[in-house]
């Protein structure tokens, strides 16, 4: 009788479209225990979009790649909540963090293929993010547009890049700039892939990886992963 009450419910609710599990305690959840994680987090999440599970795979791949060298950078800073999370995290590596993000809102959209409007995310300000990381001296700034602003690390390898960037043509324009200097083995996560409300960013991952040796790996939590493959220049 239970078991069946318990069958009906859990159908009945996946088939209104929930993902639904009566199952507790399956599987571990460092995000919520893991102690040297929850050091670093401590600040982030009031000053981030980005959920802890989420923020966990960032920690996970930031510290994986360490032994790759190279530097770490993110696109999409917004209020800093994850570059804090990058920063803290890669610290003890010597590996600095290069921060990309207009600190004034969304730039232009494109309309056919994107959700958000030019000027969301507006609520910031480099200086406020500046001082927000205040604690992190291996964190480097460069406000405006991206990829206009890439100049001064044109040259730099990098081992880790966060992509938050949400839109179709920022995305585009990540991949383009960030992969050929990804270090093999190097990763890059794009935050906004699996989102409903970003389909331009997924859209932009696919176009991109279509014709290259590596497959854009799809995460729960909505997230993409892309491992420069270890035959890369
Ligand atoms: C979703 S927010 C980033 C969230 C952030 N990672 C967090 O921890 O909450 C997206 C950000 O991407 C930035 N952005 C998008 N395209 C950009 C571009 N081409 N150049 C600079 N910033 C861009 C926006 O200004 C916005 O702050």
């Amino acid at each position: 009788m239970k078991r069946t009450a318990k069958r009906l419910l859990t159908t009945g609710m996946n088939r209104m479209g929930f993902e639904f599990h009566l199952t507790r305690h399956w599987r571990i959840e460092p995000w919520n225990t893991d102690a040297e994680f929850l050091r670093v987090m401590e600040g982030v999440a009031g000053r981030t979009l980005v959920d802890p599970v989420r923020c966990y795979m960032l920690w996970q791949q930031a510290r994986s790649t360490a032994p790759l060298g190279g530097d770490v950078a993110e696109v999409g800073v917004y209020r800093g909540g994850t570059a804090r999370l990058l920063a803290r995290t890669v610290q003890p590596t010597g590996r600095t963090v290069h921060l990309f993000d207009t600190f004034a809102g969304m730039p232009a959209v494109d309309a056919a293929r994107d959700l958000h409007r030019e000027g969301d995310f507006a609520e910031t300000s480099l200086d406020e993010v500046r001082a927000f990381l205040a604690g992190s001296p291996n964190v480097r700034f460069y406000p405006g547009f991206f990829p206009q602003t890439a100049e001064p690390v044109r040259d730099t390898r990098f081992s880790f890049v966060h992509v938050d960037v949400d839109i179709y043509p920022s995305v585009r324009d990540c991949c383009a700039f960030f992969y050929p200097r990804l270090l093999p083995g190097g990763v890059m996560i794009f935050d906004d892939y699996g989102f409903l409300s970003c389909p331009g960013a997924r859209q932009a991952v696919d176009e991109f990886f279509a014709d290259k040796p590596e497959t854009p790996c799809y995460l729960p939590t909505a997230q993409c992963m892309v491992v420069r493959a270890c035959t890369a220049p």
